[in-house]
């Protein structure tokens, strides 16, 4: 029989502030059993989600009611250790990704089987895609509109989100713009045979796209937001479509006031639009944007970029959520939890 811990460790949010660092701490919990439909999973991976956690610090998401004591994290890829009475076709050693706001910064969890995905094993890049790469399709199609042969646009490329939008923009046969912050993380872009890559750093944006691009661009994906946000909104081409998925370059600060035209100036006469998007609104849609990434991925259509810097322990979090605030990241940012205990023998 399997021991299990009476206890476990996990991070949590104690208080609002205006950084994740001094407001968070290491707690103890107990061990919990699963009910009958529920599984026990070791946590392997955590995915790290900067934007968000520095969000729930400042209590600033705004579709969630925050009161610290609060457990962080969201997605991990891990192994099922215990089953409930009633669960079937999962047993113990099953790797299975997952996600739930409260459940990722936390060495075990107690999941329903309703949102478990089945996954090979419990890698980086699984969980690079599940779910944030599966968000960029879900918006390119959904609240983009993708269809194939339009100009697509891409801030943040290199970025977890980003370089999975890129490339399923450029399978699906559109000519990709893809934005980035540093010369190394060009180069990757570059290497993956994306059309136009700038860093936006050393290049003027909005000078390239008047140059290059007359017609303007068909979709600008966006989840930097500021100055970028505002360079997309001047170029959408005749029925345009601007895609919020993000403000990264104002988490954290106070909101922007900008003296600029009001915004049907850009889009009347264009019939383009803005169309914010957040994946809590696409639930039904997630499980097929999972599978076909997963699919790309297995056939080597799709690179999933996981950043090498190692965060280790639960003490790593903040630092790792630190590293992905200042912009140094390329793909999905990862702390480890635990070696893969692999599948039972
Ligand atoms: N809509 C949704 O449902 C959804 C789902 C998941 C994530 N998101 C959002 O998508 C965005 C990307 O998330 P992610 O986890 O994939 O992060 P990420 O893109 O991997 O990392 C953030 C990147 O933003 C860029 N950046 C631009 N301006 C910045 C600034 N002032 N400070 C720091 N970084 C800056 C940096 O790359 P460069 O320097 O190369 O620009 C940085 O690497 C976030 O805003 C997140 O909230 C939205």
């Amino acid at each position: 029989m399997p021991s299990f811990p009476k206890t476990y460790r996990k991070v949590v949010l104690t208080g609002f502030g205006d950084t994740l660092r001094g407001h968070t701490a290491i707690e103890d919990t107990p061990w919990q059993d699963p009910g009958p439909q529920e599984v026990v999973i070791r946590n392997v991976l955590a995915g790290v989600n900067g934007i968000y956690d520095l969000n729930m610090a400042r209590n600033a998401v705004d579709y969630i009611t925050i009161s610290p004591p609060t457990d962080m994290g969201i997605e991990v890829v891990g192994r099922i250790v215990k089953v409930g009475t009633e669960v079937n076709g999962l047993v113990p050693g099953d790797a299975v990704a997952t996600w739930k706001v409260g459940t990722g910064y936390r060495d075990y969890q107690v999941a329903p089987v309703s949102r478990l995905y089945k996954v090979p094993a419990p890698t980086a890049e699984i969980l690079a895609l599940i779910p944030t790469g599966a968000s960029g399709l879900v918006g390119l199609e959904q609240v983009g509109e993708m269809t194939t042969g339009e100009v697509v646009a891409v801030s943040a490329a290199a970025g977890a989100l980003g370089h999975i939008v890129a490339q399923t923009a450029k399978l699906a046969g559109n000519h990709v713009i893809a934005l980035a912050g540093s010369a190394e993380k060009c180069d990757r872009l570059r290497a993956l045979g994306l059309d136009r890559v700038i860093d936006y750093r050393k290049e003027d944006l909005a000078a390239v796209l008047t140059r290059e691009y007359p017609k303007g661009i068909d979709i600008a994906y966006d989840s930097v937001g500021g100055e970028v946000f505002d360079i997309f909104l001047d170029h959408l081409a005749v029925h345009g479509r601007l895609i919020i998925s993000g403000y990264t370059a104002e988490v954290g600060k106070p909101t922007d006031v900008s003296p600029r035209p009001r915004p049907w100036t850009q889009l009347y006469f264009k019939s383009a639009s803005i169309r914010g998007f957040i994946n809590p609104h696409f639930k039904q849609v997630e499980p097929r944007a999972i599978a076909r990434l997963l699919d790309l991925y297995a056939r080597k259509r799709l690179q999933v970029w996981a950043d090498p810097t190692p965060f280790v322990g639960l003490e790593a979090v903040v630092d790792a959520v630190e590293y992905l605030l200042a912009g140094k990241n390329l793909g999905k940012v990862i702390v480890k939890l635990a070696d893969d205990p692999g599948p039972a023998v």
